[in-house]
């Protein structure tokens, strides 16, 4: 009989939003007379319209493709240059950073790119992930047989989990011992959180100085209001030599429907082989991806690469503050009705600590039953996560304005 990948067998939970989609329609099975009052807040999903300049280039693109002239097959399976140029000067060399063209990769989505990464470093990795965290960057090094089993807190033997709480402002402190890839995430999906230049210095000293890889996923920059916030890593003098980064259309472009990221290689960036041997690590991804990948269809680039026009900045400009409007409203509420908040400040999401005596799945359930709200419980991403609730502010005004009010009548 053939053999399946034992390493699923370790996997506890189901992924954490499907399980949160199956108490949801349990829920509106059971009462469908509140079904049509519920109000979406846990995965951090867009609503808002894609940008009109998005729209137009999509529809050009289409266009192109129904004529014998301008018909396109495959691209290039890192991207378009068009594309890839663009992403350079617009989030990268108009502020200074250095990037290259060829450095950037272009995908369907970071939730793959943080997955897919791993299969260009070796095993016996020692992984750093913080706690909470979003539950990918895990489930995926259990799937590569980089964990042991998990314990009865869901804790995996193997992984080295950096706690981050109020106490750390959710930063997590640098490592004692020497671990190899080390997944950050800022501003920080479940918290918040955003990092320090001086915090990333830290961890960009280390990375150097232990020959480890930072797995740096910026999926939320755009949504930092403070202009003192690194929006990347490559900010940090030296992260060429020790990081990747992650960054994504999904959130700031309303694309998670549409799928387009892109993933930074720096050419600099080395690992070393089983016989201590070092080498660029930017050829090998370029190779799994010729191998296992096609890039992303025309038209889909073609709206990606609109953003970065003059109209698509400011309609991005608006979707960020339509977003972090909402954010602000459900952290003033939460305070007002005495509980601590964090985050939502320069991120989309606002993580609240429960009221006391009731835990994050408890919390899940009362918003739901009692509120019609969906909120995601902080212990889905990771044991540090209890204790808290994480409210997505991607929602229309008038849905957030409704959870306040129901936030205050049931809290
Ligand atoms: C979240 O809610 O944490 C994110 O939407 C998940 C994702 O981006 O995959």
């Amino acid at each position: 009989m053939a053999k399946l990948n034992n390493n699923y067998l370790k996997l506890k939970a189901g992924y954490l939003f499907p399980e949160i989609g199956r108490r949801v329609k349990s829920f509106s099975d059971n009462n469908p007379e509140n079904a049509e009052n519920l109000i979406k807040c846990g995965i951090g999903d867009v609503t808002e319209p894609l940008p009109l300049a998005a729209r137009n280039a999509m529809k050009s693109a289409v266009d192109e493709l129904g004529n014998h002239d301008t018909f396109r097959g495959y691209g290039p399976e890192q991207g378009y240059d068009f594309l890839r140029t663009a992403i350079a000067n617009g989030d990268y060399r108009d502020n200074g950073i250095l990037v290259k063209d060829d450095e950037i990769f272009v995908s369907d989505g970071s939730k793959c790119d943080t997955g897919n990464i791993l299969d260009i470093f070796g095993n016996g990795n020692k992984i750093a992930i913080t706690d909470p965290v979003y539950p990918v960057y895990v489930d995926t090094n259990v799937m590569a047989g980089n964990t042991g089993e998990a314990n009865e807190s869901g804790a995996y033997e193997g992984i080295h989990y950096m706690p981050c709480n109020a106490e750390n402002g959710f930063v997590p402190e640098i490592p004692q011992d020497r671990v190899d890839l080390i997944y950050l995430c800022y501003p920080n999906n479940p918290t918040g959180a955003t990092a320090t230049r001086e915090q990333l210095e830290k961890w960009v000293s280390y990375a150097r100085e232990h020959g480890a890889v930072i797995l740096y996923d910026a999926a939320y920059q755009a949504f930092i209001q403070d202009q003192s916030v690194p929006r990347s890593i490559y900010e940090i003098d030296g992260a060429r030599e020790c990081a990747i980064e992650f960054r994504s259309f999904s959130k700031n472009g309303g694309f998670t429907g549409v799928r387009c990221a892109f993933t930074v290689v720096p050419k600099e960036l080395m690992a070393e082989d089983e016989n201590g041997e070092k080498h660029s690590l930017h050829p090998l991804w370029s190779r799994r991806q010729s191998t296992k990948f096609n890039s992303v269809s025309y038209p889909v680039q073609k709206a990606a690469e609109a953003l970065y026009s003059d109209d698509g900045k400011n309609q991005v400009k608006s979707l960020i503050t339509h977003y972090m409007e909402n954010a602000q409203k459900l952290r003033s509420t939460c305070s007002e009705i005495g509980l601590s908040v964090y985050g939502g400040q320069n991120a989309p999401y606002v993580w609240v600590a429960c009221p006391d005596s009731i835990d994050s799945w408890g919390m899940f359930d009362k918003m739901l039953n009692e509120a019609n709200v969906v909120i995601t419980p902080g212990a889905g991403f990771g044991k540090a996560g209890e204790g808290f609730f994480r409210i997505s502010a991607f929602n229309s005004k008038s849905n957030v304005d409704t959870v306040c009010e129901r936030l205050k009548a049931t809290l």
